[in-house]
């Protein structure tokens, strides 16, 4: 599954499940573009790993939900590189809490992070792909998305918007060749998931029939399939890596 010859952009590529994305789309042979928010010195360190694996890359930072500024950076992207072939929507953060007492502003941070940013960063991106009568946009999502989970209104709201968002677009684009689909983690081992305690990760542990928590690179896996020419008739589409936590659609 070569991706030789094509310009990704993955967002949130500093660290976790971005990280992992961007490796193995360098490993591939896909120039990789790796945005970060905050977090620089880990943007230059998935560099140095794509570099030592003989790939390519490029590290851009810019916040997914500030509109203007993803914007401006899509633009240069695209006009440096001749636009994005692969976009891999993976920016995400958490700010839990029980609803009674969820803050205005840790909803707004939530959606506009996850849910805004991809639409941000799939409209800038999308022009240039239309131009080449081909594209891959895949959205990160998540298992909670589908199943909910208290103490997560703002998160499950933003990831199950993605997944109307994605199939939406699917079809908006379809008949210019650009393929829009999901992947749905379940709980995977990454900075976002650190904070859990042993207890609840042995309670999370229980729920999952493979019973371990997913790596970043199981999630990679998948988006390896759904940016590959090979998966040209894959589209709408969520696919779910999760241990066999969730298995409806
Ligand atoms: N871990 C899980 O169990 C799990 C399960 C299901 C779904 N997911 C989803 O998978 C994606 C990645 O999660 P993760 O666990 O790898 O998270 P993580 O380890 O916390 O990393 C988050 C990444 O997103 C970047 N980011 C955060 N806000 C951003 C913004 N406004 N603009 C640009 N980049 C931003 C961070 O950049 P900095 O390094 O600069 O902070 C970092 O690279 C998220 O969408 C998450 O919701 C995760």
């Amino acid at each position: 599954m070569s991706l030789e010859g094509k310009t990704a952009l993955v967002t949130g590529g500093s660290r976790g499940i971005g990280r992992a994305i961007c490796l193995r789309l360098a490993v591939q042979g896909a120039l990789v573009g790796i945005n970060y928010v905050s977090n620089a010195g880990a943007a230059e360190e998935t560099l140095a790993e794509i570099t030592a694996a003989g790939g390519k890359g490029f590290v851009t930072g810019f916040d997914v939900a500030d509109s203007d500024a993803a914007q401006k950076a899509i633009k240069e992207i695209t006009g440096e590189h001749g636009g994005v072939d692969i976009l891999v929507n993976n920016a995400g953060i958490t700010r839990d809490g029980l609803m009674a007492r969820m803050k205005e502003a840790d909803w707004d941070a939530v959606l506009d992070t996850n849910l805004k940013g991809a639409f941000t960063c799939s409209k800038a991106a999308m022009r240039a792909m239309i131009k080449k009568r081909w594209g891959r946009i895949i959205n990160i999502t998540s298992v909670i998305g589908f199943l909910g989970n208290g103490g997560q209104v703002n998160y499950g709201a933003a990831k199950a918007g993605l997944i109307g968002f994605s199939k939406s677009m699917a079809r908006e684009l379809a008949g210019r060749n650009i393929t829009v689909n999901c992947i749905a983690p379940g709980y995977i081992v990454t900075d976002m998931t650190s904070e859990l305690s042993e207890d609840i990760q042995e309670m999370i542990k229980a729920q999952i029939p493979l019973g371990t928590l997913g790596t970043p690179e199981d999630v990679a896996a998948a988006a390896s399939y759904l940016a590959s020419v090979e998966s040209g008739y894959v589209t709408g589409q969520t696919l779910h890596v999760n241990g066999g936590m969730y298995m409806g659609n």
